[in-house]
């Protein structure tokens, strides 16, 4: 089974998900990226139940708002019960490299005002260790070379996301070969470098399900292997 295949079928358990565990007229949480675009296509049947939608992005709000799913200012809702997103890489804790598709910072708002965090992946996202995916860090453009001097000072190769302005006016540097033993102590060090408004590293808020597209249908997970 390919990718993308594996990526709609996590998406569509997701709306399963969703339709089983959300309330009737409750807000939902909406990452970004392409298994998301999926998840978004599954939403159809359900707009319905839901009251509406906070977006991780200009292009999912789009994509959601083209479905008549109602688009909610999180500031007018507080907290959310369930956020639907993808990741670049997920390890058996569930901590995760994201912002492949350069909306890291608006979705680790969202994730850090939601009450459940639903990874949706294709399985080859599953890593033993995080870091062989390029770390993006979003940057006020003004600082980026403060940055990345600091960037590479922790072992990382930080390159500029050439032509790339994030949906807050930011750029974005990825940075290759940092070895996350520890991503949880790497996100604080790298939360405190002047300049970096966000880094794609999801340690201290992880996910908290795993629907893994894999070979043999959508496997549902727990951190460290625990039994749904
Ligand atoms: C978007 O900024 C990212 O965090 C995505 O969630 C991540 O890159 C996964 O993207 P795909 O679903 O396209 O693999």
């Amino acid at each position: 089974m390919n990718q993308a295949q594996q990526k709609q079928d996590a998406a569509e358990a997701a709306a399963d998900y969703v339709a089983t565990h959300l309330e009737p007229g409750a807000i939902l949480g909406v990452g970004t990226g392409s298994t998301v675009n999926f998840f978004i296509d599954a939403l159809a049947p359900l707009k319905e139940q839901l009251g509406g939608a906070v977006a991780s992005s200009e292009a999912t709000r789009q994509r959601l708002a083209a479905l008549d799913i109602p688009i909610v200012d999180l500031n007018d809702v507080g907290r959310l019960a369930i956020y639907v997103d993808g990741a670049d890489e997920i390890d058996p804790g569930f901590a995760m490299i994201k912002g492949g598709g350069g909306a890291l910072t608006r979705e680790k708002i969202i994730a850090a005002a939601s009450d459940v965090f639903v990874c949706i992946a294709d399985a080859g996202k599953r890593v033993d260790q995080l870091g062989r995916f390029p770390l993006p860090v979003e940057v006020i453009p003004m600082a980026r070379r403060l940055v990345a001097g600091q960037l590479a000072a922790l072992g990382g190769e930080p390159v500029l996301r050439e032509g790339f302005v994030t949906d807050n006016g930011h750029c974005i540097l990825d940075v290759a070969g940092l070895v996350i033993h520890k991503p949880r102590a790497l996100e604080i060090i790298i939360n405190q470098i002047t300049g970096v408004v966000c880094s794609g590293l999801f340690a201290l808020r992880g996910a908290d399900v795993l629907l893994l597209g894999t070979e043999d249908g959508v496997i549902t997970c727990l951190p460290f292997g625990a039994l749904p």
